[in-house]
């Protein structure tokens, strides 16, 4: 089998699919690794480590995908890669299509076998390969939170811990999963007001327990959703149904309540965005103002972090990759019902129920 690991080209995307580590295993499996030459230089991986651990660097990123029989990325394809994409290839990587029509009917028409990260499941019904991005984003979204709130970045001047004698800021956090309670504890351990409302009364019975009062625990509805978001000075959209089109939780007019200069992270942007005002933004251009609140949704928060991102995706993706290795794809999907769960397209079908249904074609 013959690996290609493009260089990732999504604006300000600094992560790799593969390390030098994750290349070594895979060689001594017998596979062929093309890496593309600078493909890991902004995770901190020089071409050099790749070659010593048995890999080709290959200048041309046509070459890489051309070659390969299992395309290894992090983000999904993007229109100039669109025509790299051959028949009969396998590509494993985030793909979103519930929130990417476009790159679903390439993936049909060109008859790919694509295995979506996110879509994976464990023994748990968990969703291992999300889990360590959600976790890298959920941290993440304070810490742009509280850089946007500053007054020079066109917030409210809110420091999100205060000091003693004034108010800390009130941190709103909707679904409290895997991103959403990782920014529960980054805004906890900044000394802000938290408030975290799910749909799931054991994720709101663990944050409780886990922070014996100190953070508010409250069901998601909308009287409350309402009430929290209005006095919201750092509202975290981290809602999730898998693979479907996030659910829109906060509506304009809440939003056109909020104080001026507070802002939103909604990381739930790669699945469509759970806020009615939000549209998707880039590292370039990560913000926006509506309702004089401040917008923040990139995709890909996680290349803010290219290193710690590259070694969390690729520690979650390595014993998947080494299954399709090992036993070529089709042997590795029929024993591992866990990795046929990633399955979304397949000979020109979507094999996905939600994201299916989430495209109009179930
Ligand atoms: N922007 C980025 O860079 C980035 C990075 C990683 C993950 N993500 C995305 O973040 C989102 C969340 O991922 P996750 O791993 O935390 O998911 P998760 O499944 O761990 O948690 C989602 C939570 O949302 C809750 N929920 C569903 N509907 C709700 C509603 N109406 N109100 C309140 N809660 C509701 C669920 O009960 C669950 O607890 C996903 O869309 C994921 O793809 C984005």
């Amino acid at each position: 089998m013959t690996i290609g690991v493009p260089k990732e080209i999504k604006i300000g995307e600094t992560r790799v699919s593969m390390t030098p580590s994750l290349c070594r295993r895979c060689v001594s499996l017998g596979a062929r690794v093309l890496i593309q030459k600078s493909a890991g230089i902004t995770a901190g991986f020089r071409d050099e480590e790749y070659r010593v651990r048995g890999a080709t660097i290959v200048g041309d990123a046509a070459k890489v995908w051309r070659t390969a029989d299992l395309v290894l990325k992090v983000k999904e394809p993007l229109p100039e890669e669109y025509g790299h994409l051959r028949e009969g290839q396998t590509l494993f990587t985030y793909l979103h299509l519930a929130a990417g029509p476009k790159l679903a009917e390439v993936l049909l028409k060109k008859r790919i076998l694509g295995i979506a990260y996110e879509t994976v499941e464990g023994s748990d019904g968990q969703f291992p390969l999300l889990k360590p991005m959600s976790q890298i984003a959920g941290r993440l979204s304070i810490q742009v939170g509280a850089y946007f709130l500053q007054s020079q970045h066109g917030g409210s001047g809110v420091l999100l811990g205060g000091i003693p004698g004034t108010m800390p800021g009130h941190v709103v956090v909707v679904g409290a999963g895997n991103s959403g309670a990782h920014a529960v504890q980054m805004a906890v351990g900044m000394g802000a007001r938290v408030t975290v409302l799910d749909l799931d009364t054991r994720k709101l019975e663990a944050l409780d327990s886990e922070y014996r009062g100190r953070v508010v625990t409250l069901m998601s509805n909308p009287a409350n959703i309402e009430h929290e978001v209005a006095d919201a000075d750092l509202l975290i959209g981290a809602v999730l149904i898998p693979a479907a089109k996030a659910p829109i939780v906060v509506s304009k007019k809440v939003v056109a309540r909020m104080r001026p200069g507070s802002v939103i992270v909604d990381i739930a942007i790669d699945q469509g965005g759970c806020i009615e005002s939000i549209r998707p933004t880039s590292h370039e251009q990560p913000v926006y103002l509506e309702h004089g609140v401040i917008h923040y949704a990139v995709p890909n928060m996680p290349a803010l972090v290219g290193r710690t991102s590259t070694l969390g995706l690729t520690q979650a993706t390595e014993p998947y990759v080494a299954l399709l290795v090992q036993k070529g794809v089709p042997r590795a999907l029929a024993e591992h019902p866990g990795l046929a769960q990633g399955v979304n397209t397949r000979d020109g079908k979507i094999t996905y129920d939600a994201v299916a249904k989430a495209l109009g074609y179930a």
